[in-house]
């Protein structure tokens, strides 16, 4: 969570005061946000729910995969891309990052195999997938594109925003995310018959609150419908997110350019696929080895994103152990038609995207942040690179306090 306050409040506060709870013929905050955040995206569809887990596994419900499907993923993701695909019944196929630590369109472009119906890009901490190659790539291999929008909102390549570039897409409003209702996540679409199955996916009585129609053929499913209290709360959020993102971009071009001399050292950007579009909810740098970004983060309070826990593969226990679903009838890993899918994995599979994780760095900007501390920031870096990739001793650097980093938002619990 970025901002909150007295106009959330008073939002949520006018939904209890008017007893409308509920979306559908009572209330009306969730229909006025799925109709302004479409719009925001430039999409035809948006649908809430109650996660940016739900609504994945909706959007993939939505266009008709199940068993006997592969679904292509990064190995750096929230497992939640991972879980869904289990979820609907098909397997998921785990491959590389680049160097931009989103999916490698080249790792992609071979792991295609007979199964591969579809392929998830994520647009991990906000910055952009190489989307041109990807959907080049879907376009000649005949793969559905699942957009992972979930840490991209507010975000966009190349001028379209992130969950309008692929065919469908999810997105998340957890706590941790650029716009927040506490919980909360959305599928934005296009296509009006897969907006159809996505809300029957979200909710399989939506045809009740709406009335049958006879175009639209309802399936049984589990109910993650949206509440009128996320969706009052979103629909202040949604005012806030652009003057945000524009605030956490000034301040990460402020942190590039003061630090480019830093480069010499080994203190390099990350190359970013679409950098004035993105989202800036982090800086990028890329170390020259796993080494020097330990040495680095003991020094500077920054995040190596190979020790992010859930977000890499090596730490998915489900789809490591084959542990797919509650029930072993369930289990996509045991269903007779995945038998041709690939289903073996193990924490080796991508080593190359570990190598480039465990020397990739996140430095959090924040829209709060003042002058003052972007310049704490651009010091301490300047001081941690001279002393963990130059030979200035330790002794003669002069930190300055900056604010902790958030432990549970990047799981940096497993490594304390
Ligand atoms: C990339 C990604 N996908 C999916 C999700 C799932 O969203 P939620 O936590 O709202 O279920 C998240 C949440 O952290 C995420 O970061």
């Amino acid at each position: 969570m970025y901002r909150a306050g007295d106009a959330e409040i008073e939002a949520v506060a006018r939904v209890i005061r008017d007893g409308a709870l509920f979306r559908y013929g009572v209330g009306h905050e969730c229909e006025t946000f799925e109709r302004r955040y479409a719009d925001y995206l430039g999409v035809r569809h948006f649908a809430l729910a109650a996660s940016g887990s739900n609504a994945l596994a909706a959007a993939m419900t939505a266009v008709g995969l199940g068993p006997g499907d592969e679904v292509i993923i990064p190995a750096h993701t929230y497992m939640a891309t991972a879980t869904s695909v289990l979820t609907v019944g098909a397997i998921p196929v785990v491959v590389d990052i680049d160097e931009t630590i989103t999916l490698d369109p080249a790792a992609l472009e071979a792991a295609i195999g007979p199964r591969t119906r579809a392929v998830a890009p994520v647009h991990m901490w906000g910055a952009a997938c190489d989307m041109d190659a990807i959907m080049a790539i879907a376009e000649r291999r005949g793969l559905i594109v699942i957009e992972d929008a979930c840490q991209g909102v507010g975000g966009g390549y190349k001028g379209r925003k992130f969950g309008s570039i692929g065919h469908i897409a999810a997105f998340s409003f957890n706590y941790y995310k650029n716009m927040t209702s506490g919980e909360g996540g959305g599928v934005a679409v296009n296509d009006d018959a897969w907006a159809e199955r996505a809300r029957c996916a979200i909710d399989p009585c939506h045809f009740y609150w709406q009335g049958r129609s006879d175009s639209a053929q309802p399936f049984s499913g589990n109910g993650a419908r949206a509440s009128e209290l996320m969706g009052a709360m979103l629909n202040v959020q949604l005012d806030r997110i652009d003057g945000m993102i524009r605030t956490m971009r000034a301040e990460r071009r402020a942190i590039l350019a003061a630090t480019a001399s830093l480069g010499n050292l080994g203190l390099r950007p990350t190359p970013a696929n679409s950098p004035d579009d993105d989202c800036a909810t982090h800086v990028m740098y890329s170390l020259p080895s796993a080494q020097s970004a330990t040495r680095f983060a003991e020094l500077f309070p920054c995040v190596i994103v190979g020790k992010t826990g859930r977000h890499n593969y090596t730490e998915w226990d489900q789809v490591l152990m084959g542990a797919g679903a509650g029930h072993p009838a369930m289990n996509p890993f045991n269903m007779p038609a995945n038998a041709e899918c690939r289903r073996s994995y193990s924490k080796d599979m991508c080593a190359a995207s570990l190598e480039i994780l465990n020397r990739t760095i996140l430095v959090p900007t924040h829209p709060d942040h003042t002058e003052a501390e972007i310049s704490d920031i651009v010091h301490n870096l300047g001081a941690a690179a001279r002393v963990a990739l130059g030979s200035a001793p330790a002794a003669e650097a002069d930190f300055r306090k900056t604010a902790p980093l958030d432990a549970q938002k990047f799981d940096l619990k497993l490594d304390a």
